[in-house]
C-alpha cells in the first residue's frame, strides 16, 4: 500500500492550514521549512498515525496548544496540559508593564499570584536574572507544570508556593517590589464559559464570581500590606473591568492608578503604586 505525503495528509485532515502544518512539525519531528520543502515525501507510518491522532484531538475542538503540549510565550516554549490555563498573548503585555516598572530597581523581589504554567513568573526571572520571585498557585498540578518550566528554561530565580490567594505566602516574608496576576476573572454566568475552546481549560483559572471581580478584590484588597512604598501591583482583567478594578485599587489607596491598553487598544492590564511615604510621615 502507498503511503501518503505531508502535503497529502495536511490537505486532508479538514483543519485550517496553520493548524495542520503545526501538528505535522510535531508528528514529524521536522521544521516548517523541511515540511514545505519535502512535503511530497512519504510520510513514516508511525508520523503518519500520530499526525491523525493529533489532527482528530484538533478536530474535536481541543486548543491547538494542549494538542501540541506547548505554546509560546515572550519568544519561549512552555510546556501546557489541561492542569494549566494556555498563556494568552495579552499576558506578555501585563509582563512588559512590569518590566518597565522595574527598570532602576535593583535585584526585585517579585510575586506572581495565580501563576498557571508560570509563564509570568519564569519571564520575569529570565528578563531580570537579578530577581527574586515567588510563584503561588492553588492547584498543586499547575504548580508542578510551573515548575518544570521554570527549570527546563533555566529560569532559577522563582519559587513555589501552594495556597489560596495570599494564604500561599510565607509568613513574615519581606514585602515585594511587584505584584503581578493574571487571576481568574470571567462572571460565573458569563456565556463564554461555554465557547468550545474555554471548555477544555481549567474552570479555576477561568471563573471568579457573579462579576468575575472576586479574586481580583481580594487581590487588591491584601496587595499594600505586602508591597514596599513605591511598589506596583498590575493586574490583567476583562477588556470591560477596567473602571471597576480602577475603582477597587483607587479606594485601596493605590497612586498612579491607570490602565493600560494591549496592542489592540482594549483594556486589558490596571496598575497602581502603593504611595510613598511623605516627608516627615513615620515609617511604619
Ligand atoms: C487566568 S489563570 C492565569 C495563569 C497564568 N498566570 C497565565 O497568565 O497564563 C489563573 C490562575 O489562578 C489560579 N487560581 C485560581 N484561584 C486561585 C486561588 N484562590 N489562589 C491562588 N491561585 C488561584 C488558577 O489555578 C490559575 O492557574
Amino acid at each position: 500500500m502507498s503511503r501518503a505525503s505531508w502535503d497529502a495528509l495536511i490537505a486532508a485532515c479538514a483543519l485550517p492550514r496553520l493548524d495542520a502544518r503545526a501538528i505535522a512539525e510535531q508528528a514529524s519531528g521536522r521544521s516548517r521549512t523541511w515540511l514545505i520543502a519535502h512535503g511530497d515525501e512519504s510520510a513514516e507510518p508511525a508520523a503518519a498515525h500520530a499526525f491523525d491522532t493529533l489532527a482528530a484531538r484538533r478536530r474535536a475542538g481541543e486548543p491547538l496548544a494542549y494538542v501540541l503540549g506547548w505554546r509560546e510565550f515572550h519568544g519561549r516554549r512552555f510546556e501546557v496540559g489541561p492542569a494549566v490555563l494556555v498563556p494568552r498573548p495579552e499576558t506578555e503585555g501585563l509582563v512588559d508593564a512590569a518590566l518597565e516598572r522595574l527598570d532602576g530597581v535593583p535585584a526585585p523581589r517579585l510575586l506572581d499570584l495565580g501563576t498557571g504554567s508560570g509563564a509570568i513568573a519564569a519571564t520575569l526571572a529570565l528578563e531580570r536574572p537579578d530577581a527574586a520571585v515567588l510563584a503561588t498557585d492553588a492547584s498543586a498540578e499547575a504548580l508542578a507544570v510551573a515548575r518544570a518550566n521554570a527549570t527546563r528554561l533555566g529560569a532559577t530565580g522563582v519559587g513555589f508556593a501552594l495556597g489560596d490567594w495570599w494564604a500561599a505566602l510565607p509568613p513574615g516574608g519581606a514585602p515585594f517590589d511587584a505584584i503581578v496576576s493574571n487571576p481568574p476573572y470571567i462572571a460565573d454566568a458569563d456565556p463564554h464559559l461555554l465557547d468550545p475552546a474555554l471548555r477544555h481549560e481549567p474552570p479555576g483559572a477561568l471563573a471568579s464570581g457573579p462579576e468575575g471581580l472576586d479574586a481580583i478584590g481580594t487581590i487588591v484588597a491584601g496587595a499594600p500590606a505586602r508591597l514596599v512604598a513605591g511598589g506596583w501591583l498590575l493586574l490583567e482583567h476583562g477588556r470591560d473591568q477596567g473602571p471597576a478594578v480602577r475603582d477597587r485599587l483607587l479606594r485601596a489607596g493605590f497612586e498612579g492608578v491607570a490602565t493600560l491598553p494591549d496592542l489592540q487598544g482594549l483594556d486589558r492590564v490596571s496598575v497602581g503604586r502603593r504611595p510613598q511615604p511623605a516627608a516627615g510621615d513615620r515609617v511604619v
